[in-house]
């Protein structure tokens, strides 16, 4: 997630606007910059990588404005570099941007065709054209800006100066979070409260279609309909700390809890309800590739591996491919079998785990086409893939994966809609159904987010447990080995992902009453198989936690702890299911005091074998 400061007031802006985006430092970024005005032009200072770069740029220069804006970009649409760096500017107007515009292209097409001219490959610098083009045309800046947003599809927080008024601000928030800070005679805005704690503790907590004017006189807000609203401010006292964690008391948590935002990210722009299909951009993957493809190669480490293990069920089961899962450090030695034939999709979130960078070059070195799926724009994996599809999580501060799990569950979905309609395997009617479900995801998220607390119940539960299993079926065995993940590398408690029909082979020695048994039990083909597995853990005094599907009545009748999981497509449900197992990890690691944020031993990204 990009992040925004903005000034308005008597202070030397460009100083603080570069101190005010070193505290947004934590969002992650790739790129930054600032906007004020000198002599009554707009000044733009930007660079590609860290906040010292564009410190270096500015050096000593002085400006003689004390209105400004800043921006650290996060990568979504153009690579990092100091041309798509933010602030963008057009004409008179300035802007910063964090969000995502959808209807970007044909926006840019059709300013293209009135003679505008494009310096970077942003969605975001359509929206000085945008707002420019009603400047000359005579509006004024609060008017050129909400005629400019009535354009926009998508979301945005944005920060706008135009020259000409120097003593003007303008925000406007859709989606993607906006404060505005309240100073003494100064007015700041910002993507989050850090930069403004050091200034001001009273804040205005902008609403999705809010568009406020800053300037010395203070702050004006207007409502999406353009009228003026009255907004309460809220004091808030988080020390800066507690800020950059958004009141959470870990990124992990912060990071579960921003899932159901980065799932609307992911599939932004990339629906298409009418058709029942799916829009990936830039990925070439049209029936005369894809009718020479014989095999699906999934190669991926660790959580990423488990969100392979599920992808193969969606493309099998919507494209009728087959596919292979490797893990990324097994698969170059098991002297593959690939070429043209193939198609490798290489899965990792940061796109620097070296396994998996070492299993993309040997697809590539046998001839196979190859798509990453990756949370970093322009990272390793990115740039050596024919292809690449991004998550839109935002960077993931946490070492354990979370919310960049449940969007790379998302991509492979899109992708395995977008080549089974492709490939006239799905239909039009079933695609549709797929993506109607796929939209109500997000809500349903939030739904289960709320009821967090039955999950902390469960871990003071089973706090004194050394073992647990985790048991799952189909497509939900993937998480049973995920929910067993997350479990040992942030608490430290021994847990094993089991297919639950394998229970009998073995680990069903384990069971007695101190093994508490994770069952994902929620409805689907094999629901009635899972249910004897229950069975047979309940036989041996084993202690059942079971994710169950809201409308079952019948089972919990068997169960010590029960957790709901709202319904939908048995492809999706996936993704429900992670929520409640990262949440009882998270808990449970918490309660026993480890560093959830940073497990002993581990790293966010393995760069080495
Ligand atoms: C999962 O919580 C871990 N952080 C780890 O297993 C991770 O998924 C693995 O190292 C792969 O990382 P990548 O997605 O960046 O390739």
């Amino acid at each position: 997630m990009c992040g925004i400061v903005g000034y308005v007031g008597p202070r030397e802006t460009a100083k603080l606007l570069i101190d005010g985006l070193r505290k947004l430092e934590y969002r992650g970024y790739d790129s930054a910059g600032i906007a004020v005005f000198n002599k009554g032009k707009i000044e733009i200072r930007r660079r590609v990588g860290k906040l010292a770069n564009l410190e270096e740029l500015v050096g000593n220069e002085t400006f003689d404005g004390t209105v400004g804006i800043g921006h650290t970009r996060w990568a979504t649409h153009g690579r990092p570099s100091d041309e798509n760096a933010h602030p963008h500017k057009a004409g008179r107007v300035a802007v910063i941007h964090n969000g995502i515009i959808e209807n970007h292209l044909p926006l840019k097409e059709a300013l293209k065709r009135k003679g505008r001219i494009f310096s970077s490959e942003t969605d975001t610098e359509i929206i000085c054209h945008l707002i420019d083009e009603s400047i000359e045309e005579g509006y004024p800046p609060l008017e050129a800006v909400k005629t400019a947003l009535g354009k926009i599809q998508g979301s945005y927080a944005l920060g706008i100066l135009f020259e000409g008024d120097e003593k003007c601000l303008i925000a406007a928030r859709k989606e993607s979070p906006l404060v505005i800070g309240l100073g003494e005679g100064e007015y700041f805005i910002a993507s989050d409260v850090p930069p403004i704690l050091p200034y001001a503790r009273d804040f205005i907590f902008m609403e999705d279609g809010e568009v406020a004017h800053l300037s010395l006189e203070g702050v004006r807000v207007f409502d999406a309909r353009g009228n003026k609203v009255s907004k309460e401010s809220k004091r808030v006292n988080w020390n800066p700390l507690m800020a950059e964690k958004g009141g959470f008391k870990h990124f992990m948590l912060k990071e579960i809890f921003e899932q159901p935002r980065a799932v609307t990210d992911t599939i932004r722009g990339r629906l298409s309800e009418e058709k029942g299909d799916v829009i990936l951009e830039g990925v070439n993957l049209d029936g005369s590739v894809l009718k020479r493809i014989r095999r699906i190669c999934l190669i991926a480490c660790g959580t990423s591996y488990h969100a392979a293990l599920v992808g193969k069920f969606l493309i099998e089961g919507l494209c009728r491919i087959p596919v292979e899962v490797d893990i990324g450090s097994e698969f170059r030695y098991r002297n593959p079998i690939l070429g043209n034939d193939t198609l490798l999709v290489a899965i990792s979130q940061s796109g620097e785990t070296a396994d998996t960078l070492a299993a993309l070059r040997e697809g590539k070195r046998q001839g196979a086409r190859t798509l990453a799926i990756c949370n970093v724009v322009e990272s390793s994996l990115a740039r050596d893939s024919d292809h690449v599809i991004y998550t839109h999580a935002g960077p993931e501060i946490g070492v354990a994966s979370t919310k960049t799990f449940v969007t790379q569950l998302v991509i492979l979905f899109l992708l395995a809609i977008r080549m089974g309609r492709e490939l006239g395997i799905l239909s039009q009617e079933d695609g549709r159904g797929l993506i109607g479900e796929l939209v109500r995801i997000p809500h349903l998220m939030e739904e289960m987010l709320r009821s967090s607390k039955q999950v902390l119940e469960i871990a003071r539960k089973y706090l004194t447990a050394r073992d647990f299993l985790y048991l799952g079926r189909g497509i939900n065995y993937p998480i049973a080995l995920e929910g067993a993940l997350k479990l040992k590398e942030i608490s430290y408690i021994h847990a094993e992902g089991y297919p639950a029909g394998e229970m009998k082979h073995g680990p069903i020695a384990l069971i007695d009453r101190e093994m508490p048994v994770v069952v994902l039990a929620t409805r689907n083909d094999v629901y009635e198989k899972v249910i004897s597995n229950i069975e047979e853990v309940k036989a041996r005094e084993g202690k059942v936690i079971a994710l169950v599907s809201q409308s079952d009545r019948e089972t919990i009748l068997k169960l010590d702890d029960i957790l709901f999981i709202p319904e939908t497509h048995p492809f999706l449900t996936p993704i429900l299911l992670t929520i409640p197992l990262q949440l009882l990890a998270y808990y449970m690691a918490d309660l026993k005091g480890t560093d959830v944020d940073q497990p002993r031993n581990l790293a966010k990204s393995v760069t080495v074998e």
